[in-house]
């Protein structure tokens, strides 16, 4: 699943075009562990940031490498492996506090996605342009519900156009302030959290590719928490939506 416009690639179709070229098919998990297993669809690396839904409380920087036994011992083979020779080894203390959190994943995941289908289909509603691949009309929702595990349902994350940038400020201004969540660039914390990619995670891209690829200026990224009351978190929302004159 992509950032941060929620499109989902044909792991299947990639896999068989990989194999037939004698190529490793990478794929990054990080908006969909639980949800996506790749592994089990054909690629044959898995990489996931740690640091967002797999640890889920934003208090660690860390990685994963899933792959055959065979790469690897590759990565780790004292005297030529990467992560060997580039120091990318988590400390141990560190690995048991994620791998606590890993038990409650697909309890957080659930509610992460039930939390985001709510705000997806609320947002809709007020006649915003919203991104998010359990929407009928996202153009890979079919192909994921195809690929998808069942019963995670379609992931916390969503993006919403707010026109311009700088209405997209003011909006996360005032959702910091109304306590919807933090304005932050990572994800898959407990609180939601949202940030403009346009100006943090995406803004190394072009302006024109930009455009190109449909990521405006006011786009939204929304990482959706797990709120016991969503309706509340929905209604705040609203109103910070109308106090920036956006409905
Ligand atoms: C999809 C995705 N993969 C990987 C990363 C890198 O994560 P980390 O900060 O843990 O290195 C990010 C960070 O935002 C991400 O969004």
């Amino acid at each position: 699943m992509s950032n941060p416009l929620l499109e989902v690639a044909d792991i299947p179709a990639l896999a068989a075009l990989c194999k037939e070229r004698g190529i490793k098919l990478v794929v990054d998990n990080t908006f969909s562990p639980m949800i996506l297993s790749p592994i089990r669809l054909g690629a044959d690396i898995v990489v996931h940031s740690l640091t967002k839904y797999i640890n889920g409380t934003s208090d660690c920087v860390a990685g994963a490498v899933c792959a055959s036994d065979e790469f690897i011992h590759k990565l780790t083979d004292i005297n030529s492996g990467a992560s060997m020779l580039l120091g990318a080894v988590l400390d141990s203390t560190r690995a048991a506090s994620i791998l606590k959190n890993l038990h409650s994943l697909h309890l957080r995941m659930r509610q992460h996605s039930e939390n985001a289908m709510f705000l997806a289909e609320k947002l809709r509603e007020l006649g915003l342009r919203v991104y998010y691949p359990g929407l009928p009309d996202h153009p890979q929702h079919e192909l994921l519900t195809r690929l998808m595990n069942p019963g995670y349902g379609y992931g916390g994350m969503l993006a919403v156009d707010i026109g311009t940038l700088k209405d997209a400020n003011q909006l996360m201004t005032r959702m910091q302030q109304e306590k919807v969540g933090y304005l932050a660039v990572s994800l898959g914390y407990f609180k939601t959290l949202f940030s403009a990619p346009g100006h943090s995670t995406s803004s190394e891209i072009p302006l024109d590719e930009r455009e190109a690829m449909g990521l405006s200026e006011g786009l939204v990224r929304f990482s959706v928490g797990l709120d016991n009351n969503i309706d509340l978190s929905f209604e705040r929302i609203k109103r910070c939506l109308a106090d920036v004159g956006v409905i």
